[in-house]
């Protein structure tokens, strides 16, 4: 009976106030779903607070959940190479994720990133949401199925709208595949091209 858990969700945890440093420093006490348990910390968006361009990825890796900061993993590497290739200063961006604590197994010394449920999605969501009206971007960018899942509802498919951007209530979004997801393709050189080509696109489009 564990698979229909239903978390109270980060609701509850969020601050009434418009000062993001704030909202952040009160992430850390969240205990909305399961996963602050066996991480390390949380791991909240970083980055310019007026940002017009926010990054959504997954959750945090191995490398940000002990570091404390989005994207300094292999994946990260990855999507800083990709940027600065088409000329985009990670420092002009927010970069976030749908989930703010890491999920893994352990094999051994080994912590084996599991993807984020569905429950845990939605528990976290309000981090993301409150995020997204604080720094009141222009366009969204998704890295991957779970950040688009997260942005756009449950039944938005990234294979259908990677490289294109349609229009939100509040701002347009944007999707593209993971950057870890790169990482792991048979092809690595193909799948790279193909992911700095979606995002040349995307913020020649935003
Ligand atoms: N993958 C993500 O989705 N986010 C990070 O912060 C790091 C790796
Ligand atoms: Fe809270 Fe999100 Fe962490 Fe769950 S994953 S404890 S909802 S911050």
């Amino acid at each position: 009976m564990t698979t229909r858990t239903r978390y109270p969700g980060a609701a509850e945890y969020i601050p009434h106030t418009d000062d993001l440093a704030a909202v952040r420093a009160a992430a850390q006490r969240c205990h909305g779903c399961d996963l602050y348990r066996d991480a390390t910390q949380t791991v909240f968006g970083e980055g310019a607070a007026t940002a017009s361009t926010v990054l959504v990825g997954e959750q945090p890796g191995n490398d940000e959940d002990l570091d404390g900061h989005p994207f300094v993993g292999p994946a990260g590497h990855l999507l800083d190479r990709a940027l600065a290739e088409i000329g985009v200063d990670r420092d002009s961006l927010y970069l976030t994720n749908a989930v703010k604590h890491f999920r893994f197994v352990e094999r051994g010394k080994r912590r084996i990133h599991q993807q984020p449920r569905r429950t845990e999605i939605v528990a976290c969501a309000p981090w993301l949401v409150t995020e997204l009206e604080l720094v009141a971007p222009d366009l969204v960018i998704c890295l991957g199925a779970i950040a688009t899942q997260a942005v756009l509802g449950p039944k938005a498919k990234v294979t259908e709208l990677r490289g294109r951007i349609v229009d939100a209530e509040h701002y347009r979004v944007g999707a593209t595949v993971h950057p870890a997801s790169v990482l792991r393709a048979t092809d690595r050189a193909q799948a790279y091209t193909e992911f700095v080509d979606d995002l040349t696109r995307l913020f020649e489009a935003g």
